[in-house]
């Protein structure tokens, strides 16, 4: 029998971590509501756009659709204990806007606020710190009827919404973010069409793009006159680590104008005052900057928000056209699906590069120094406090004959990435916290059921949860506070 010294015997289960977070350091996990919820047509909620679209034959892998989903609606309670069993501290979820405010106008229905009064007051009972993220894609469809989001009056419809969901939950939700990775709502839906409405129309997607930030921008406004002068304000962006396949400068060429297109359209007007000429004059040919963005919006867009939100999975490798014979598969490979339109207006002949063969399930190269990397540039760049508010990984998740579902690759993903954070902190990085896509596997978009993120196994059709090893791993992380 060995001795224990009693100084230290009171933590002796839990051994220090190798690689500590800071002090508060937020461990989640993240979901959707399109993505989990289901009860598509229960208590007042109409179609948004993706019920729309998941009908349409041909747009959702094996005519998946979010009617049921992990029918999370009805099974919260069961999973919000499931995450406290895991020790999550936080947990990002999103509000669906046609369960609040079914037609995108008008007064809020109690029926759909409910839900998320009950969804966060079990968080709360759970000590678990709700994230609520009021757009993840799901515009109601009467709003896509009246012209989307190339209309300009949808990002006041946005606002309204906001400023709705914020004096209903407030009092309990202490963080909350905009818009979820605008970048796939402007250019997969109006751009390339592999997401929800399906347009193909370039110009649609860049007046998309400025009516998301127009949008975010407001509902910025909105909430800050609803919300407790405690709450935090943030926005999720997917912003692309692009890195120029050489150093040539037609690659550095390419590189610039995905960024551009990719990030700075964004994070222009919100942190830097306005739409970088560059990016005005690459798309020029599109559209007409001048007639799209009016007197104002650019400081109703750049309103002061308390910490930025990235969601990471992979780098941007790119290069300037090539007749190479690697180039087709490249561009599928640029992690946005198939299609014949470019989710990319004005770089449509860029070409993109998998960064190497270490691979998900979506042929999505595994890289984390891009985390790092992206990381420590937000930091310089825009100096707020930042989420991880999305990472992890689709792998062929099987149940074994023990009913376990034992996912070591995963495991390794995001260790690797926990790692990259630790990294970026280290780097000098202000990263307040760290949330696993996805808790349940769920409804991945245009690949409906068919690719698994999820830290908990979900048996489609029992409804079944089982904690994969990666949730049990990732326990032990939360535990330990850190890596070992
Ligand atoms: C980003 C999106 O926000 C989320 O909804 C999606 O499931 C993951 N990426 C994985 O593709």
């Amino acid at each position: 029998m060995t001795m224990t010294d009693p100084t230290t015997a009171a933590h002796a289960s839990v051994a220090a971590p190798r690689v500590a977070f800071p002090p508060g350091f937020a461990w989640g996990s993240a979901t959707a509501a399109y993505q989990i919820e289901g009860a598509a047509a229960e208590d007042g909620r109409t179609p948004s756009i993706w019920d729309a679209f998941a009908k349409t034959p041909g747009k959702v892998l094996n005519g998946d659709t979010g009617d049921v989903a992990v029918d999370h609606y009805h099974r919260f309670r069961e999973d919000v204990r499931l995450m406290a069993d895991l020790g999550l501290t936080s947990y990002r979820f999103s509000l669906s806007w046609p369960r609040i405010q079914p037609t995108g106008r008008g007064p809020a229905v109690e029926r759909g606020l409910d839900f998320y009064r009950a969804l966060v007051d079990t968080l709360l009972e759970h000590g678990i710190s709700p994230v609520a993220t009021l757009y993840h894609w799901d515009l109601p469809q009467d709003l896509e009827e009246a012209g989307g989001w190339p209309v300009r009056e949808t990002a006041y419809r946005f606002a309204e919404y906001a400023a709705l969901a914020g004096a209903a939950l407030g009092d309990r939700v202490p963080v909350w973010t905009t818009l979820n990775e605008p970048w796939c709502s402007a250019f997969l839906g109006y751009g390339s069409g592999v997401h929800a409405p399906g347009r193909t129309n370039p110009a649609d997607a860049l007046k998309a793009a400025h009516h998301l930030n127009l949008g975010h921008g407001l509902a910025v406004g909105a909430l800050r006159e609803v919300l407790p002068a405690s709450a935090k304000i943030a926005v999720s962006l997917n912003l692309h680590l692009v890195r120029p396949l050489t150093d040539t400068p037609e690659d550095r060429e390419a590189a610039r104008r995905i960024e551009a297109v990719g990030n700075r359209i964004w994070t222009g007007p919100m942190f830097k005052g306005g739409y970088d000429e560059d990016l005005k004059a690459d798309t020029a040919h599109i559209v007409d900057w001048d007639e799209l963005v009016r007197p104002g919006d650019e400081a109703e867009i750049g309103r002061p928000i308390d910490l930025l939100g990235l969601n990471y999975y992979n780098p941007t490798i790119v290069s300037a056209p090539s007749d190479n014979a690697e180039t087709a598969e490249a561009a599928r490979n640029d992690g946005h699906g198939d299609s014949e339109f470019s989710c990319w207006p004005g770089s449509e002949d860029v070409v993109f590069h998998l960064a190497n063969d270490d691979v998900t399930a979506m042929g999505w190269p595994i890289d984390a120094t891009g985390l790092t990397d992206s990381l420590v540039g937000m930091h310089r760049d825009f100096g707020l406090p930042l989420l991880v508010t999305e990472n992890g990984a689709a792998f062929e998740d099987e149940v074994g004959p023990d009913g376990e579902v034992d996912d070591p690759e995963r495991v390794r993903y995001v260790e690797l990435h926990l790692q990259a954070v630790a990294d970026a902190i280290a780097a000098g990085a202000d990263v307040r916290g760290y949330y696993v896509w996805s808790f349940l596997d769920n409804f991945e978009w245009a690949y409906g059921y068919s690719k698994r993120f999820g830290v908990v196994h979900v048996d489609y059709d029992t409804q079944k949860r089982t904690p994969k090893t990666s949730a049990r791993w990732y326990a032990e992380v939360i535990r330990r506070g850190g890596l070992a």
